[in-house]
């Protein structure tokens, strides 16, 4: 790993600390067989992203009833500079998920408008995938230097580089939404032992609104996103050896009004049986029964304050675009 680094260094100003998982990765079989065997079916989303969930990840933000991508994006052209003026200048950026987006790039242009050099820190859990954009990034972008962990979020937390200026953590893609309640606030939690008292954290996230409209976003007319929740039962049939037939399962997202959020569901044409080789077993489906895959959590300003101030948070600013339909907030430890 030290060799890795020296390299990095010299070649680009890119610096890799690699992790390895501190929790035991569970196999992919045991997490499908323990969710098939609920009462409730479901199917973790961490195995969403293989190479062909990813493509198709991207395809969904590009889709025209896909709002979110669009709508966050320009209230980073709006507002990045506020928001770098917010924190303060002479900072860090950390960004938890990819630093592949357009509005990563907003933000680290914004903040070099107006200091000399930025140290940027990106985590993600995808070694292969911080490597290239980050090398994207210093391709693009002069005065930059990158430190690039590539470990779960909750290992990464702690070793994150500390410099003298104010760090402006970033996790944004309305990703707090994915998680439930108390993944939310735990996560929040964690980043606030962490900051100092400059530090600030930048989330953002997805209000509610007409439920017609939010269905729409998830349940696009082509199919992307259909194809993307299927690509789970794909992935059982390549590697587990599954016997998922794809065309028997349809893909439903209904915004569930009790929990203010989208679930993601595949839900069974019919009586079927479906067997999974390198489990040795099967599992029984009725009509109509479905696999809960993901869920997309919709706030109000009150929802998401109240969540903030749970893990020890305030929210000093946020911006939403013009129609409220997605609010981007800095939050700051709430003074004790
Ligand atoms: N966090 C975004 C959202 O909730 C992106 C996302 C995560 C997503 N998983 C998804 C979008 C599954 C569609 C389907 O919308």
């Amino acid at each position: 790993m030290e060799e890795l680094q020296v390299q990095h260094r010299l070649t680009s100003h890119l610096n890799l600390i690699e992790v390895p998982s501190s929790h035991e990765e569970r196999a992919f079989s045991h997490a499908v067989a323990d969710g098939l065997s609920k009462q409730q079916k479901s199917l973790p989303c961490r195995y969403f992203y293989d190479l062909a969930g990813s493509k198709l990840f991207e395809q969904i933000c590009g889709l025209p009833e896909y709002y979110l991508t669009r709508t966050e994006q320009k209230i980073f052209v709006d507002h990045s500079n506020d928001i770098i003026d917010a924190v303060g200048h002479e900072l860090a950026i950390v960004e938890f998920g990819s630093g592949n987006s357009v509005k990563t790039r907003l933000l680290i242009n914004a903040a070099l408008n107006r200091q000399e050099h930025l140290h940027y820190i990106p985590v993600d859990i995808s070694s292969g995938f911080l490597k290239s954009s980050s090398h994207a990034l210093l391709g693009e972008i002069d005065r930059l230097s990158i430190t690039a962990i590539a470990a779960e979020y909750a290992d990464a937390i702690p070793i994150i580089p500390a410099p003298k200026e104010p760090r402006l953590f970033l996790f944004i893609g309305s990703n707090i939404g994915n998680f439930n309640r108390v993944e939310a606030v735990t996560f929040i939690a964690k980043i606030r032992e962490q900051m100092h008292s400059r530090d600030r954290l930048l989330v953002s996230f997805d209000l509610v609104k007409s439920v017609h409209i939010l269905e729409a976003a998830y349940n696009d007319s082509s199919g992307v996103t259909a194809a993307f929740n299927k690509n789970l039962l794909m992935r059982i049939n390549r590697e587990l050896g599954g016997s998922f037939i794809l065309s028997e399962f349809d893909h439903f997202a209904p915004f569930v009004k009790l929990d203010s959020r989208i679930e993601m569901r595949l839900i069974s044409r019919c009586p079927q049986h479906v067997h999974i080789n390198k489990l040795q077993r099967g599992f029984t489906f009725q009509q109509g029964e479905y696999i809960h895959t993901e869920d997309s959590h919709k706030y109000t300003l009150e929802s998401f304050t109240e969540i903030c101030s749970a893990a020890g948070l305030e929210i000093q600013n946020r911006w939403l675009d013009k129609r409220e339909w997605f609010a981007v907030a800095l939050l700051r430890s709430k003074k004790i």
